[in-house]
This record gives structure tokens, C-alpha cells and sequence, in this order.
């Protein structure tokens, strides 16, 4: 295969757009020649950025599978339910793919992937995007060179933070299982994907305890509203009253205030306290622009498709109807707000993690004790840090550090040598498989599907028989 390699999308919203800025600072590496997105603001923007012709661009996945195949490979970025059919196709009409985690939200459709990508010999890459991550890369490669001895235990945290967990998993796409996926597939098979990666055994026990406690109506406040904006009594004190969260943008501005870089410390305050002042010096500096009329994580998910309208009175209106200006105690969402999964792999080591929606701040903690060493890491939003503790010389290390930047990701940035990698791969058919690959990411899929199973029916999951019951399954 040459490069460029020639890729279709499938789902233009944020994560495809994440693969189209790739291809737009890598023109020698990927060009998209076709999109297939419902909404139309999105299709023409997509097609317009990477000069798609008007009959390479579809309304839906079906059309563009419809026609034979045209490209070297897909890139399926459509919702979690929407991955299994889309993947099956592309891979039968020999498309290559590159799929949006989760899988399938089906522990039966991740099977029938895996088995279709064995059957049709297709490279098949899930964007388990924090493999790739400098962080996670560095703990790997410090795990490899056996620098903590035998690992003995993991202690692993996805502490989310309440207002993106309110965005993504109580008024937004993964809220509700019917809809979507058990919130510790959605959301963690990322980390058991690290776990598995890092440990290098297959899980041979799981069990888990969680629920939905908090985000119900009976923790309403008082005479709430469904719509925060239908005069909310409670509008001053509520933590997750919508227009604090889309309008004022206060988690943005707490992370600008915690931050030790002093600009964005000041621009925090700027931002918070003289909103008037910073609107009129904003129609001077674009800069200044973007941070009065926030457009980032997660303001963008207010626009479906609609003219879109940053002023605060443009998102006040929105917000009447939208899905993200429901109150949070009112809404149809029914995945867990805590869990924890115990875990004990085939070699012995044990690990446990632990998912909630109520963190301070974004990000992952773990420690790693091992027969020489302790590894402690902190893989945050505002900074990331790994401290090495030798047990013999009682040396402390300080082994990667990296600070907030505009470039910080959700995911610290693993994103473009995700696909570096998945493009190496095409090129390398014969000799290599993308890192995270299909028989590898199942693993993780398998132990996200183990842990619901495991807290729903209250018994410890013998992974052995569950993956041979999923196999036959699928
Ligand atoms: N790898 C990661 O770290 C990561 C991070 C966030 C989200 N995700 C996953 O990526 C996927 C997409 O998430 P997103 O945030 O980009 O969602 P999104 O809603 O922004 O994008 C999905 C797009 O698919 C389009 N779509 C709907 N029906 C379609 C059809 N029939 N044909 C083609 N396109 C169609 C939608 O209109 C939308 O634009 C999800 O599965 C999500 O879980 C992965």
C-alpha cells in the first residue's frame, strides 16, 4: 500500500474531526476521498476542509458502502451503536478499519468483529488512544525493561469530573444504556485496556460493585424544573445548573485558576470577573475571542446541526430545548455513577479499579507496586506526572512530567500516533498489527462486559468460561 493512504469516513462529529485535523497536517501520510455524515452543516465542512467531490460524500454509512469499495480504508467514528454494522460491511467489502472505541456495545458484536476481521485477514485498529499517550507509553516501556521487578499489585482510578460527567453520562450520548453502552465499557475499557497491556496476562477473575446513587429524582432540589431555565429555584446553588456550566463556563475557568501558568491564571479571572471588559478587548484579540465565546469541550455538543451561536443569548436559547439544559436529577439516564472492579489476572497479579463522576478535577491515578519498585503516576487535564520509587537505593525519581497546555487533549494527545501507528501498519501489512489490535482490544471489552455482568447478578465473573461462552456467541 502507498502513501498517502486513502481513507472514507464514516461519522463527521468530534472524533472524526480529530482523524480530518490529522490528515490536514499529514498530507503526505492520509486523504480522506469521501464522508458519509446525516447532518448536512457537518458533510459540507468536512468536505470542504479535505476537498471532497460532491459524489463522494453521503447522507449515511449504508450509502457509502453501498458503492464498491474506493478507498484503502474506513474510519468508522459514528455513536456506540452504530459501530458493529458499519465495521462488518467495510471489513466484507475490503475496506481496512480504523474503529472508534468502544468496539460494538455488544460483548456478541465484539465478537463477530473480531471473527470478521479473521475471516476477511483486514487490519482492523480501536482507538484505544492511551497506549499512545507519553505517559502511558513511558509507564509501559519502565514495566518492560522490568525496572518494578514483577508487578505485584495495580491500583488504578477514572476519577471524571462532575461536570463532564454530567455532560456525557446523565444529559448527553451515554447516558442510558438503551441508548448507548454500560457507562464502565464507555468510559473504561480505555483503562482495562492500559491494565491488560501493562500486566501482560489474561484476567482470570473479575468482580465488581457499583450503581446509580446519586442523579435521581428524589435528590431534586426542590420545585425543579426539567429545563434549568424554566426558573429554577434552585439556580444559585446548584452545582449542575446548565447555564453555569455552558454560559459561564466555570469548569473551564476553575482549571484556568488551578493552573500554575500564570497566564491562564489570569485569563481564568479575566474570564470570570470582567466578562463585560473582555468583550469589548475581544473584538481586538482572536485570542480573547475564544475564550469569551467558548467553543471547546463541551460547549460544541450543543450543536446538532443548528446555525451555531456562541453569545450567551444564542446558547440560552438553545439550552431551553436541548437535551444539556435538562436538570440533572430529571433526566433518563441509568448508567452507574460509581463502580469499582476487582481483578485477578492468570499470572497472579491483582488490580483494581475505580470509575466515579464526582472528581475535583479530569483524570487517571494509579499506583504500580512491584517486587523492586513503586510507580505512582498522575495523568490529569491541568498535568501529568510518573514518580519512580526504588525500593533498594530508596531513590525517588521523577520520570516524565508534562504541564497544561492548549494542546492538552482529553486524552493527553495520543491521538495522531494512534493513527501513526495504525498507518505504519497498512504499510507493514505483512509484518505488523496496529498496537491496539482486535484480539487485543476484545481482552478489554471482555473485562468491561465481565464487570457489569459481575455487579448486576452480585457473583465473581471465572473469565476463562466467559470468554468461551462469548466466543460461541458471537
Ligand atoms: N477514542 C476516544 O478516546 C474517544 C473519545 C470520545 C468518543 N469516542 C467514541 O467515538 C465515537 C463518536 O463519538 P463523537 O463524540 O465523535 O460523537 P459525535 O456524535 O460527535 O459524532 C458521531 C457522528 O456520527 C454521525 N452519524 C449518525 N448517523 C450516521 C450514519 N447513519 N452514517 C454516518 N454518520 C452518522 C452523527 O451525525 C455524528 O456527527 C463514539 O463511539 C464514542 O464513544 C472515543
Amino acid at each position: 500500500m502507498k502513501l498517502p493512504i486513502t481513507a472514507a469516513l464514516i461519522g463527521a462529529g468530534r472524533r472524526g474531526n480529530v482523524y480530518g485535523k490529522y490528515a490536514t497536517k499529514n498530507e503526505n501520510k492520509l486523504k480522506f476521498v469521501a464522508v458519509a455524515e446525516p447532518i448536512k452543516s457537518r458533510r459540507e465542512s468536512f468536505a470542504n476542509i479535505h476537498s471532497i467531490p460532491a459524489n463522494r460524500c453521503y447522507e449515511s454509512w449504508e450509502d457509502l458502502l453501498s458503492e464498491d469499495k474506493f478507498a484503502d480504508a474506513a474510519f468508522i467514528c459514528t455513536q456506540d451503536q452504530m459501530h458493529t454494522a458499519p465495521t462488518l460491511l467495510a471489513l466484507d467489502k475490503g475496506y481496512h478499519v480504523l474503529l472508534e472505541k468502544p468496539m460494538a456495545h455488544t460483548l456478541e458484536d465484539c465478537i463477530k468483529i473480531v471473527k470478521k476481521v479473521e475471516e476477511t485477514g483486514k487490519l482492523l485498529g480501536v482507538s484505544h488512544v492511551l497506549r499512545y499517550t507519553g505517559f502511558f507509553s513511558t509507564i509501559y516501556e519502565i514495566v518492560r525493561k522490568g525496572l518494578i521487578g514483577d508487578i505485584v499489585n495495580i491500583s488504578h482510578r477514572e476519577n471524571v469530573m462532575w461536570y463532564h460527567y454530567a455532560h456525557s453520562f446523565i444529559r448527553g450520548p451515554w447516558a442510558n444504556i438503551k441508548k448507548s453502552s454500560p457507562m464502565i465499557l464507555a468510559k473504561c475499557c480505555h483503562d482495562f485496556d492500559l491494565l491488560f497491556h501493562m500486566v501482560g496476562s489474561l484476567p482470570k477473575k473479575i468482580s465488581s460493585f457499583g450503581s446509580l446513587m446519586h442523579f435521581k429524582p428524589e435528590n431534586a432540589p426542590k420545585n425543579a424544573p426539567e429545563y434549568c431555565l424554566d426558573g429554577c429555584p434552585a439556580k444559585d446553588k446548584c452545582l449542575y445548573y446548565a447555564p453555569r456550566i455552558y454560559i459561564d463556563i466555570i469548569p473551564q475557568i476553575q482549571f484556568m485558576e488551578k493552573s500554575d501558568n500564570k497566564f491562564l491564571k489570569i485569563l481564568g479571572k479575566l474570564r470570570k470577573n470582567h466578562v463585560n471588559f473582555l468583550t469589548c478587548i475581544s473584538k481586538l484579540i482572536p485570542l480573547l475571542r475564544d475564550l469569551r465565546y467558548y467553543k471547546d469541550f463541551p460547549i460544541y455538543y450543543l450543536y446538532t446541526g443548528q446555525k451555531e451561536d456562541y453569545s450567551d443569548e444564542g446558547k440560552a436559547k438553545i439550552l431551553k430545548k436541548s437535551p444539556y439544559g435538562r436538570c440533572v436529577y430529571h433526566c433518563d439516564n441509568d448508567v452507574v455513577d460509581h463502580q469499582i472492579v476487582n481483578i485477578e489476572f492468570e499470572n497472579g497479579v491483582t488490580a483494581n479499579l475505580t470509575m466515579h463522576g464526582f472528581s475535583e478535577r479530569e483524570g487517571r491515578t494509579l499506583r504500580i507496586d512491584g517486587t523492586k519498585a513503586t510507580l505512582i503516576g498522575d495523568f490529569h487535564i491541568s498535568g501529568e506526572k510518573i514518580i519512580f520509587y526504588d525500593h533498594f537505593s530508596g531513590k525517588e525519581t521523577l520520570v516524565y512530567a508534562k504541564k497544561l497546555t492548549r494542546e492538552s487533549g482529553e486524552h493527553g494527545v495520543g491521538d495522531f500516533e494512534l493513527i501513526d501507528n495504525y498507518i505504519e501498519s497498512l504499510i507493514n501489512k505483512e509484518k505488523t498489527q496496529p498496537l491496539t489490535n482486535a484480539w487485543e482490544t476484545v481482552e478489554s471489552h471482555l473485562m468491561a462486559f465481565a464487570a457489569n455482568e459481575s455487579r448486576l447478578k452480585g457473583t465473581v465473573i471465572d473469565m476463562d468460561e466467559f470468554r468461551k461462552k462469548a466466543y460461541k456467541s458471537g
